[in-house]
């Protein structure tokens, strides 16, 4: 961990404030995109607390949505029996083992709608909120993998969805077992690759 200071005291006095703390919660905003990675190992036994479940999915409320519709609802499946239903949807034991499996659902009759060409903004929305979820959940220590390969008749079965909603990004949500070591680094393109200055 490391603490960062500054020093605000005029003619030699001391006074220092703490700006902040470099650690595992509350990270510099880069440090946070760094750390953030598709974590596959889960302790059934460390269950998140509901003060942490409550300030991740409130970063997911607070995150913009087009015409601020808000198309979305955050589930976050705790119970055993639930759980047993909702595993069945993603056949990994990695998966299996987590405490909790965040559902990131959403309404395309409640999404902006562009009147040019009917693009409906559903998608972006409800993938907004899951990049905030995420990286909350990572802000916190918690670990999260993003999975879009689920079987989406299993979730509506067990969560009895409508006509109209969808599940459409789902994470497990927990800490990992003794020994884990998170990836070092990322594999990803270069950014002279992806990006360009004109
Ligand atoms: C839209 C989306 C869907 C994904 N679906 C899955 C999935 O079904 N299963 C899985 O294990 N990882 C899934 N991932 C995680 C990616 O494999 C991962 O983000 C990518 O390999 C980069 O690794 P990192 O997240 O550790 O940086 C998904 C990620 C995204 C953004």
């Amino acid at each position: 961990m490391q603490i960062f200071f500054r020093n605000f005291g005029r003619n030699g006095s001391n006074i220092s404030v703490v700006l902040f703390v470099k650690g595992e919660i509350g990270m510099d905003y880069y440090d946070l995109i760094r750390k953030r990675h598709s974590m596959r190992n889960y302790d059934p036994q460390k269950p998140v607390s509901g003060e942490v479940l409550k300030r991740i999915l409130n970063a997911g409320r607070l995150a913009p949505s087009a015409a601020n519709r808000q198309p979305w609802e955050f589930i976050v499946i705790s119970s055993a029996e639930m759980l047993e239903k909702v595993r069945k949807c993603y056949d990994k034991s990695w998966f299996r083992d987590a405490p909790h499996i965040l559902i990131v659902k959403g309404n395309q009759d409640s999404a902006w709608r562009r009147r040019y060409d009917g693009y409906n903004s559903i998608e972006t929305d409800l993938t907004i909120a899951m990049d905030h979820l995420v990286l909350a959940a990572t802000n916190e220590g918690v670990g999260t993998c993003w999975i879009a390969a689920f079987d989406p008749s299993i979730l509506r079965d067990a969560l009895k969805l409508g006509e109209m909603e969808k599940v459409f990004a789902i994470t497990p949500l927990g800490y990992p077992q003794e020994g884990y070591k998170p990836p070092e680094g990322k594999s990803r393109k270069s950014l002279h690759e992806v990006a360009r200055f004109l």
